[in-house]
């Protein structure tokens, strides 16, 4: 087992190294091509503040800026984005998420909007694909994360939870969000990636973080590889040599392990998943590295902010609290789940999900160009009284024993594009608010609003709590 000085650049391996040096040229973000020029004639009205202005609105302030939009503009309003005010037509009703969501993938393309992330996650990551592509290595990973597949992570999770919850101090005050974010890495370390070493853990943890965190600014900085040499963009691509050597250590031992046919982890699954198929199935390392960090960056905040906001929702109404705590105690997994998707209503996530088109499409009675950008916008969708009554109440009785119209409740997006780790996120939420339930009484401390990091929404404050322990 190789272990690794924090100090090194990990550019020492030439083989490694070669692989990620490539992605850093391949991966710019928008393929370092200019964005296509769009008819911007007869589409939805929208506000005419400048370009940077919308932009700037929707990336930092979406929580006031879009639900705005929607009562000055109706339904279906649309956005100028940056690079050259190319349109982003958001849509409002189930009836058009249904649509969007059943177009033609072919002319309906979600990896476009990801490019950004090309850098970090590779060319073969599932966000960053489309068409046929996106179908073979979708179709790869479905069954790590199916009904049977989900089962079999249950018991890890369960136990990643009660360690994490075990080291935790009674009466402290904290960020419930930074705790959160520290268990959901946890988990993806030994549940998806299954690394049990605990050195090359202590090597992965701080490299993970470092990917993780990594800024806008640091992303779009990759479009002039001179930066590279500097800052924040040095320290970033160091990393990424560092994260890459550990990454293709782990699975090129994993390729080898005797075990490998019992193994239950998420990469164990994805080798196995090529070898049983034939030689075109087979996924490379590279690929498997895509893909890892592909859930990495897709599973770890955008769960542990979906916990947060449930802490903060129990810790600030002392009889959902006691509600929540008796089912913990009688192992009532279908109201911790209920409290979850709540969480996820009244608190989005990612506030919306988009594709671009491909050919010109017709989509709630709106005949749009090829190159506008289309999307529901799940802000709207979760906050809209006739989808939600009394939308802005945090009640979880909304999901027990039933499920919300079709299209009203929407976190995960849609179609051939649903997140592909839904049902995990939903398995490992439940594990974790069980696990503290069961041994702590929660109580939120001061209110809590959201706040854009990336591309996630999270709590402006982490949503601070305070644990008591109880019997
Ligand atoms: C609260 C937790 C989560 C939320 C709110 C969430 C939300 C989303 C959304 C909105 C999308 C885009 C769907 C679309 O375009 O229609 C997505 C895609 C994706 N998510 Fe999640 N996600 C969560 C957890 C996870 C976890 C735990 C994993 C993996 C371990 C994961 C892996 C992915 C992947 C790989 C995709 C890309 C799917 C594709 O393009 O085919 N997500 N997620």
């Amino acid at each position: 087992m190789t272990t690794l000085d924090q100090s090194e650049t990990q550019r020492d391996n030439p083989d490694v190294a070669d692989l990620t040096a490539r992605r850093f040229q391949r991966m710019r973000p928008f393929g370092g091509r200019p964005a296509p020029r769009v008819d911007t004639s007869g589409l939805p009205p929208g506000p005419r503040w400048p370009v940077w202005a919308q932009s700037v609105a929707l990336i930092r302030f979406r929580h006031r800026f879009v639900p705005r939009m929607w009562r000055r503009y109706g339904d279906v309003f649309t956005v100028r984005i940056l690079s050259g005010g190319r349109p982003l037509v958001l849509f409002t009703r189930p009836e058009h998420a249904k649509e969007i969501f059943a177009g033609d993938p072919e002319i309906f393309h979600a990896g476009k909007g990801n490019a950004i992330l090309g850098p970090v996650m590779g060319e073969h990551s599932l966000l960053l694909q489309d068409g046929r592509e996106h179908k073979r290595a979708r179709s790869l990973l479905m069954p790590a994360f199916n009904g049977h597949a989900l089962r079999g992570y249950r018991g890890l999770v369960d136990e990643v939870a009660r360690d994490q919850v075990a080291q935790w101090r009674p009466d402290e005050e904290f960020r419930s969000l930074d705790r959160m974010n520290a268990l959901t890495l946890e988990v993806i370390l030994r549940v998806v990636f299954g690394v049990t070493d605990e050195r090359r853990l202590a090597s992965l943890r701080p490299c993970v973080n470092r990917t993780v965190n990594v800024s806008p600014a640091v992303l779009l900085g990759w479009g002039y590889p001179v930066l590279q040499r500097f800052g924040p963009w040095k320290r970033t691509v160091d990393n990424a040599y560092r994260l890459d050597r550990l990454m293709y250590a782990e699975i090129r031992e994993r390729r080898r392990a005797t075990d490998l046919a019992e193994r239950t982890d998420v990469l164990s699954r994805l080798i196995r998943a090529g070898e049983e198929g034939d030689e075109g199935d087979r996924l490379t390392d590279e690929e498997l590295r895509d893909q890892l960090v592909t859930l990495l960056l897709a599973g770890h905040e955008t769960t542990a902010s979906a916990l947060a906001w449930a802490l903060h929702e129990l810790g600030s109404d002392p009889s959902l609290l006691a509600r929540a705590r008796s089912a913990a105690r009688e192992a009532d997994d279908d109201y911790l789940e209920a409290v979850l998707k709540e969480s996820m209503r009244l608190h989005p996530v990612i506030p919306m999900v988009v594709r671009t088109l491909m050919r010109p499409s017709t989509i709630g009675g709106w005949r749009l160009p090829a190159g506008a950008t289309v999307g529901p916008s799940i802000l709207i969708a979760h906050s809209r009284a006739d989808n939600h009554p009394d939308p802005e109440r945090f009640d979880p009785e909304r999901f027990l024993g039933q499920n919300p119209p079709v299209n009203t409740w929407i976190p995960f997006g849609g179609g051939v594009r649903r997140c592909i780790g839904a049902g995990f996120s939903l398995l490992e939420g439940v594990a974790v608010l069980r696990a503290i339930l069961t041994a702590y009484d929660v109580a939120a401390v001061g209110a809590d609003e959201p706040r854009v990091r990336n591309i996630t929404s999270v709590p402006r404050h982490g949503s601070r709590v305070r644990l008591t322990r109880s019997e």
